[in-house]
């Protein structure tokens, strides 16, 4: 049995869809902080199996303990963290107690039921900003946001841990930008309020529920002055984790990987490979940069490659094609 935390949430739920596809069993676990209990009907739907799951928080010793004395879980996937980068410079108690609390119990709880295989959602935020792009492993690291911080710490935890105990192996796999949904329409990103991230932003446009798209900052030293990122389609995302599960399950020890298309598409470029995918015209205004955001980041995905197996299979076109199928069907989301 695999356990995924924060397994209702966007890349858990994909990532769950893509396990079971794989042969994998999975419980998850979740407080639906940030998810929606419909998504466990949706991969029914997806799987044609029936979700093992439970409600509760990674926070909380009794849930986690539960799980661990029911099922025999040959590892974990933590995915369950709050995410939001501006969110977390307002409120950063709240993002270190979540974020590392929850890392902490969970590791606890492993340690004592002898569980030794951990994947865990780092992000390219934990590179230091002034690295040359595109970014590899072992660049120097460093953050700039309490969020970006608390995956830096949370590595360097789960590094500790290994140092003390020789069986345990960890997957830290460094999303850069998750978008798209499952080809079905039946699952996708559901923001709650007005989304901090470009494509549900986009997508929320398209669908006639905001007027325009602000894009920040036109005067980026990138091609078009726009910020220029490296986009991944979540179902590849998924695909990545099984990859680094079966890594570990065969006992080739830890790793840690970029999870990127090694492609940086700019702003603009989003724009119109989402035009072209929706046939629905976004306006947009060009406003002032966003605090704390840097001109352009990009993945080196070699390693992945060669380590994992693994590399991406859908372009940007087929990112918007699928995210626009997710909000056209689900105009509000899970509800
Ligand atoms: P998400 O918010 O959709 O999913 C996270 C899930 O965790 C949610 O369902 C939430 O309810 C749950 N959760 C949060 N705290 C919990 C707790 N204490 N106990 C139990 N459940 C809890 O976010 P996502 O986009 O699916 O991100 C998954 C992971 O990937 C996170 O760790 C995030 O930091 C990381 N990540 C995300 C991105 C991105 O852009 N989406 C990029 C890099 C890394
Ligand atoms: C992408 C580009 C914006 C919204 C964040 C986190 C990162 C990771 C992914 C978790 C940038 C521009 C955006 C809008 C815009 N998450 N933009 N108008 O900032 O690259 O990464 O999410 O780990 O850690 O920092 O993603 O989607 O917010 O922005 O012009 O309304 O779109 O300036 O150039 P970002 P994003």
């Amino acid at each position: 049995m695999i356990l995924l935390t924060g397994a209702t949430g966007y890349i858990g739920s994909h990532t769950w869809v893509e396990l079971l596809l794989a042969g994998h069993q999975v419980v998850g676990i979740d407080n639906f902080s940030n998810s929606n209990p419909k998504v466990l009907n949706r991969i029914k739907q997806i799987s044609g199996q029936e979700p093992v799951f439970y409600s509760g928080d990674v926070r909380d010793r009794a849930p986690l303990n539960k799980i661990f004395q029911t099922h025999n879980v040959k590892a974990v996937i933590h995915f369950a963290a709050l995410k939001a980068v501006g969110e977390s410079v307002q409120k950063p108690l709240q993002y270190y107690q979540n974020n590392l609390s929850g890392l902490l119990m969970l590791a606890e709880v492993m340690q004592e039921h002898k569980c030794t295989h951990f994947v865990f959602s780092s992000s390219a935020t934990v590179y230091h900003p002034n690295n040359p792009i595109p970014y590899q492993e072992n660049m120097p690291l460093g953050s700039t946001s309490p969020y970006g911080w608390s995956k830096y710490m949370s590595e360097q935890i789960l590094r500790d841990i290994e140092i003390a105990n020789h069986d345990f192996s960890v997957a830290y796999l460094r999303y850069f930008n998750p978008v798209g949904a499952h080809a079905s329409g039946l699952i996708g990103e559901d923001p709650r309020g007005v989304p901090n991230n470009l494509m549900p932003y986009v997508t929320q446009v398209a669908v006639g529920q905001r007027d325009h798209l602000s894009v920040y900052g036109g005067d980026w030293p990138t091609a078009d002055g726009t910020g220029v990122r490296d986009y991944i389609h979540v179902v590849d995302l998924a695909r990545g984790h099984v990859k680094a599960l079966n890594y570990l399950l065969s006992g080739k020890g830890s790793i840690t990987a970029n999870l990127g298309a090694g492609k940086g598409y700019s702003v603009l470029d989003l724009v119109k490979a989402f035009e072209k995918a929706s046939n629905k015209k976004i306006p947009y205004k060009i406003v002032d940069r966003r605090a704390g955001d840097i001109a352009a980041f990009y993945a080196d995905p070699t390693l992945a490659k060669d380590k994992l197996d693994w590399s991406v299979e859908y372009d940007l076109n087929r990112m918007c094609e699928d995210s626009w199928r997710w909000q056209s069907q689900n105009p509000n989301g899970f509800e």
